[in-house]
């Protein structure tokens, strides 16, 4: 395995990077076809969102068939030229595993629907009457959790949409169907896994009514997680394949454990909660302006607490499911350019591997669609339902979506100024916001001062030096809820980053006489002096 620490890994959604072949929508030969602009760009691994058979309810992570490839997104014969051409140019693929459910078109699930036993023993299924599901959890993407199944007289559990069903980890032969899958995939080349939702995969055996929550607190980091990975990891061999596992709503402490090298379970894990700053009362539907201060605190405690217990984290600001950082936490009108290079500074520098998800290296922008007819996600659809029948306005519905839908993070990359965006020859399977006109490849690349330019030299600058890539870490100027600062360093030196995420000037009394400048986001990156002004989303880096 390559070096996991001074690596940075590219998130691609397969459906919104590249099409091939005209229909609208991204495959596999559009992502082997722009290999060479993900290797000039410099990441060593790509996570690919599913690409497997699948109805498509969830764009994928509603897996029909874990081994094969869906038509929509090319062959089998597509994917392992991927993974070869990938690996010609020094970029390792990871695959994308979705372990905690399968879709209700899964062999397997209709197999449970005829009421073989075996098959049913793979699902969550409860006893029950049809007017009274088996408790009171609540799906993610809204409504209760448990469908009934009149012709068996049952109830399954799906977490997500009532087509992708929960798997029942509990069940051994369960456990040995997904590690064939492990080395199916593995045995076709590939460099690494990340595992979906993978906290949730152990249910507790009685399964209760919540009184005080929507069921989380039961079946997050549930009682077996860790057995369950452990034995996983062990018998499919890959432990020393870098692995990355999407923690929902989970704790440092139980992350601490899925990351530490000693505990081989996972490279490391993707937490959430400095991604709910902007939630009210922690309520993803509610709107509130981000709280910095809060975010500055969270951060801190993951990675003072990861790096205390040896703990390593992904660390990230987007990915298919969430908004669009510039427009979220900077300011994607007034201060574009400079917050977006500045919040790009801020994550990559911190402790943890960095994991950029296409088109934050642009810049791209929450498209800001004006109705609800431009939304696809199936999540976004059942909310604005929601949001309406609880007495929401129309406008006060939409004005949310366009802030918190996961369609935000999911408009096709932004290639060229021209038709589409270079992304397709046909009709985008979603609508492409105005702005590729300037937010661009073609464009970002030409602009020595691009964010796409910015992106480069951080990912280079990781490669280069040791106190980003495995330094410790300690926090600056924290009761300042205006910068987030932090010192980088071992016995090659020190780094101090300071990040403004205000649109005013900062001045902070700060000693840094003998540093050079390392890196800045302004042309002209003020030289060391004893106490230091920062512009609006002024980012600067210096170096010891
Ligand atoms: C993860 C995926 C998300 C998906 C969900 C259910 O959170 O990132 O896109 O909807 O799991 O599989």
């Amino acid at each position: 395995m390559r070096n996991f620490k001074n690596s940075t890994i590219y998130q691609i959604y397969t459906k919104s990077f590249q099409d091939s072949n005209g229909d609208g929508l991204g495959d596999l030969n559009g992502v082997t076809s722009r290999l060479d602009y993900l290797k000039e760009l410099g990441v060593d691994y790509i996570w690919l969102t599913p690409f497997f058979v699948s109805p498509m309810n969830d764009n994928g992570y509603d897996v029909a068939d874990y081994t094969a490839v869906d038509p929509s997104f090319g062959t089998m014969e597509d994917a392992c030229r991927l993974i070869a051409e990938a690996k010609l140019r020094g970029i390792g693929l990871m695959f994308d595993m979705v372990f905690n459910h399968t879709s209700t078109e899964h062999e397997w699930f209709l197999r449970a629907m005829k009421g073989e036993e075996k098959y049913m023993n793979y699902y969550i299924f409860r006893d029950g009457s049809p007017d009274l599901p088996p408790t009171n959890w609540e799906s993610k993407f809204g409504g209760n959790a448990w469908e009934y199944v009149p012709h068996l007289k049952k109830w399954y559990l799906h977490l997500f949409d009532v087509t992708q069903a929960d798997l029942n980890w509990d069940n051994p032969e369960v456990r040995e169907e997904l590690k064939k899958v492990i080395l199916f995939w593995k045995e076709k080349g590939i460099e690494g896994f990340r595992f979906d939702v993978v906290n949730l995969i152990s249910k507790p055996e009685q399964l209760e009514n919540d009184e005080i929550g929507d069921g989380r607190r039961f079946y997050t980091d549930g009682p077996h997680v860790h057995e369950y990975l452990k034995e996983l990891v062990r018998d499919t061999g890959i432990a020393d394949m870098v692995t990355v596992g999407e923690m929902s709503s989970t704790s440092l402490e139980n992350c601490i454990r899925y990351s530490n090298p000693a505990e081989k379970e996972l490279s490391m894990v993707f937490s959430f909660h400095h991604l709910k700053v902007d939630y009210r009362d922690g309520k993803k539907w509610e709107l509130k302006a981000p709280d910095y201060q809060e975010l500055k605190s969270l951060l801190e405690t993951w990675q003072m607490g990861m790096q205390k217990a040896n703990g390593w984290n992904a660390v990230f600001w987007c990915n298919h499911d969430q908004p669009r950082i510039v427009s979220r936490l900077g300011d994607d009108q007034n201060y574009w350019k400079e917050s977006a290079k500045m919040l790009a500074a801020c994550i990559h520098l911190l402790r943890g591997t960095p994991y950029l998800f296409q088109g934050e290296e642009l810049g791209m922008t929450n498209p800001g669609y004006p109705d609800i007819t431009y939304y696809k996600d199936v999540e976004s659809t059942n909310y604005y339902e929601i949001m309406r029948s609880q007495g929401k306005t129309k406008a006060e519905a939409l004005q949310i979506l366009a802030a918190r839908s996961r369609d935000n993070g999911r408009t096709p990359m932004q290639w060229n100024g021209g038709k589409e965006a270079g992304f397709t020859e046909g009709t985008p399977w979603i609508t492409i916001p105005q702005n590729h006109e300037y937010i661009n490849v073609e464009t970002e690349k030409e602009d020595e001062t691009s964010i796409l330019n910015y992106y480069k030299k951080l990912i280079a600058l990781r490669k280069e030096s040791s106190i980003i890539a495995d330094g410790k870490i300690e926090f600056l100027y924290q009761e300042n809820p205006d910068v987030l600062a932090y010192r980088r360093f071992n016995e090659q030196g020190e780094l101090r980053v300071f990040n403004n995420f205000t649109g005013q000037k900062v001045v902070l009394e700060e000693n840094v006489a003998g540093y050079a400048v390392l890196l800045g986001n302004y042309e002209d990156a003020q030289e060391s002096q004893a106490g230091i002004v920062l512009r609006p989303y002024e980012t600067v880096v210096y170096r010891k």
